[in-house]
């Protein structure tokens, strides 16, 4: 997805999906099994790179496992502190910190303190854990902690993606400490996207299921003359989505891939009401070749 994505366009920056860590430095394989671009030269993609993020509460381990994904070619390390899983809070990670804002602090500061000072650190919190009351705190606690910016999704965890999101606290949070913001959560459109730089005063927004919904979505937000018609961009979509299907065909394992391909298209019938029915047509299939030859046939050969 993050190779489709990159391809479409648009977006400044990526972050990896987090790679957990607990009290051990975790092996290269990990590290590459999860971001598999950092076995080529460049993290990233073109001008995009992409950075890699870490989840955990131990300080000592976290500065070692970001030394470790230096090492490997991240070009920068993002730390999540708004995982809402019940597995990950379990274990002392991602929104359940936001309760310990010194707990938050110490991550930042020991991974801060280990990486070179050329190398960005930086943090993505909700807005709290069950309420909004430390929200404030949790990110002076990043600030003082040295990261270089902080990205808001602007719910609690209890809030879970229920719209709608709080623009208007990321603009508070942001009016209280003096490192950039980048507001997140409930942008799925170019009109969502200029409303959510207004309310939140953020000159940056972070996308997610907004973009993998709608590929051209950072597209059409950098370039106004880009398609948003629904039927000319998903003429537009076909090739990509051919694309996608050889490379899960080409990654993943064989009875995986109809679930891959599935997943999407939901998440695409979100936006385009013609994956929808593409969806409708191979909900019951779970062979790899049929479903491909359904794609094929309704999206043009590769
Ligand atoms: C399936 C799924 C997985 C996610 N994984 C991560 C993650 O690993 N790291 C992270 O910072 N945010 C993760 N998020 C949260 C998104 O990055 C984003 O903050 C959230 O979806 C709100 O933004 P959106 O409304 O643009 O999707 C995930 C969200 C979803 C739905």
């Amino acid at each position: 997805m993050r190779r489709l994505l990159a391809k479409t366009g648009g977006a400044d920056q990526m972050v990896t999906e987090f790679i957990r860590v607990n009290d051990t430095l975790l092996p290269p394989k990990i590290f590459h099994k999860l971001v598999p671009e950092l076995e080529s030269d460049y993290c990233g993609y073109g001008d995009i790179p992409l950075v890699v993020q870490l989840l955990g509460s131990d300080p000592e381990s976290l500065a070692n496992n970001a030394l470790r994904a230096l090492e490997l070619g991240a070009p920068a390390i993002d730390m999540n502190f708004g995982c809402p899983a019940k597995t990950v809070n379990k274990s002392r990670g991602g929104s359940i910190l936001l309760k310990e804002p010194e707990v938050v602090h110490d991550c930042v500061k020991a991974v801060r303190d280990a990486v070179p000072a050329n190398i960005q650190v930086s943090a993505k919190m909700r807005l709290g854990y069950e309420d909004k009351s430390l929200a404030i705190e949790n990110a002076q606690a990043i600030e003082a902690a040295g990261a270089s910016y902080l990205t808001v999704h602007a719910r609690t965890k209890v809030e879970g993606y229920k719209p709608p999101a709080h623009w208007e606290w990321i603009a508070k949070i942001k009016n209280s400490i003096d490192i950039p913001v980048i507001a997140n959560g409930e942008v799925w459109n170019p009109d969502d996207y200029w409303r959510c730089r207004e309310v939140s005063e953020c000159d940056d927004v972070m996308i997610g299921r907004g973009w993998v919904a709608n590929p051209f979505l950072a597209r059409q937000i950098k370039d106004e003359t880009f398609p948003r018609e629904l039927e000319e961009s998903w003429q537009l979509l076909k090739p990509y989505m051919l694309g996608f299907y050889n490379d899960v065909i080409a990654h993943i394992e064989e009875r995986h891939v109809h679930g891959r391909i599935k997943q999407w298209l939901q998440m695409l019938s979100w936006h385009y009401p013609q994956a929808k029915i593409l969806f409708d047509e191979i909900r019951t299939e779970r062979n790899a070749q049929r479903v491909g030859d359904v794609l094929k046939a309704r999206l043009g050969s590769v």
